[in-house]
């Protein structure tokens, strides 16, 4: 069966990106991203399918609800779907200002369909298709989790970034996977019960800091001794590749309020005390993170390492690793960190999907957890603990 066949036979609605009225080598896809509690759209221009090639952002915009959830002390997955509905079509009309384009430009239209909350997640596909029955363009189906990684093949255009290692580090995921190209990606491991950005957002509720947390501890933690508290690191020494924040969590508490989490209810949280804690718990996530993954390195025997996700926007993170890929002879990728962070502008990897014959048909829905067998616990983002999952069909 020839390519073009083998796209019809999959998906018959939407297959190969249809000629439009742009001109031949600009091809043009409309992301967005809506998986949390960020609404996001980007306007990305790249190859036409069957060329390849890196595209790039000709514009990127993300409303934060982050003030909404603040006082909840997380994400409300109910706020943060009501507030995608009101934001989506501003924040797509600006993505299109910006980047000097019309709705009649669009190739295509990429979505982040899972994993996420799944109210959030529903909000972003339903608009994605409209937008796409009513400009008769491809729908392109997006995982939030090889969007992040592809985020470093953005970053850098010039070098391929696969194979590699890739690390996915945010608030709802902490995820090794083997990355043989953009969509073809093995889990390896993952967290088994918080992930690293959910830690650092609870450490620093319980210290007083604002939401969303890993900005605030890191902040608090520029001052503090990292040494001043010896806190658990879980399967350091283990070969798994596998990762577990919980205990860690519950070692700060205990710093805070004694062994049974409530003998010390008054203590004083002076700004030296925040300091040290936030310093030696910001130590043990990055000790955890960089050994993973370097043991990932050795077992695969890869010599590049992407990373994604809003924790890698942590400077004591990406230090530790720039250490390491230098001390290893590993070529370190990381994306600057609003690309770190959620964003629509790496649904760039739509850009890899028509070509292996991954458009979506309108029947096409969300799944808010990851799949089982994929490294991870199935689950929503933080916020969100019920499985959630929602059939899926065309991608
Ligand atoms: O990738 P992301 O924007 O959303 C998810 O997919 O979850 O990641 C958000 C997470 C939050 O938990 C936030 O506290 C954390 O990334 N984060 C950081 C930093 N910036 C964002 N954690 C540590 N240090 C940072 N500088
Ligand atoms: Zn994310």
């Amino acid at each position: 069966m020839k390519p073009a066949e083998a796209l019809h036979a999959t998906v018959p609605h939407a297959a190969v990106p249809r000629a439009t009225n742009q001109d031949v080598k600009r091809f043009l896809i409309l992301s967005l991203e809506t998986t949390c509690d960020e609404t996001a759209a980007a306007v990305l221009e790249g190859p036409r399918f069957p060329a390849t090639g890196v595209p790039k952002a000709l514009s990127s915009v993300v409303a934060s609800q982050f003030n909404l959830h603040e006082r909840f002390g997380g994400v409300v997955p109910e706020i943060a779907a009501r507030e995608h509905v009101l934001r989506i079509l501003p924040v797509v009309d600006e993505a299109l200002r910006r980047a000097e384009v019309e709705l009649k430009d669009l190739g295509a239209i990429a979505v982040a369909v899972r994993p996420g909350l799944v109210g959030a997640l529903i909000v972003g596909l339903t608009a994605a298709k409209a937008l796409a029955l009513a400009l008769d363009v491809p729908l392109v189906a997006i995982d939030h989790l090889e969007g992040h990684l592809y985020a470093a093949q953005m970053a850098y255009p010039e070098t391929s970034v696969y194979p590699s290692i890739g690390l996915v580090v945010s608030g709802g995921h902490t995820s090794l996977f083997h990355c043989r190209g953009p969509i073809d990606v093995e889990p390896l491991g993952g967290t088994i019960d918080d992930a690293a950005g959910e830690a650092f957002d609870k450490v620093a509720s319980m210290l007083g800091l604002g939401h969303p947390g890993g900005p605030a501890v890191e902040k608090a933690a520029a001052t503090g001794n990292p040494r001043a508290y010896s806190y658990p690191r879980a399967f350091l020494h283990e070969d798994r590749l596998d990762f577990s924040f919980s205990g860690l969590k519950t070692a700060v508490l205990y710093t805070l309020k004694g062994q049974d989490a409530r003998s010390r209810e008054n203590v004083e949280l002076s700004p030296g005390l925040v300091a040290d804690i936030a310093a030696s718990f910001q130590a043990a996530v990055c000790d955890i993170l960089v050994a993973k993954a370097l043991r990932a390195l050795r077992k695969t025997g890869e010599s590049r390492l992407i990373v994604g996700g809003g924790v890698a926007a942590n400077r004591s993170l990406t230090n530790q690793l720039k250490n390491m890929a230098k001390n290893e002879n590993i070529q370190l990728f990381i994306p600057p960190p609003a690309y770190c962070t959620d964003n629509a502008a790496m649904g760039g990897i739509a850009f890899a999907k028509p070509a292996a014959g991954e458009t979506a048909d309108l029947e096409i829905d969300v799944v808010a957890g990851l799949v089982r067998g994929r490294g991870e616990k199935t689950g929503g983002k933080r916020g969100e603990r019920e499985p959630g999952r929602a059939r899926i069909s065309g991608s």
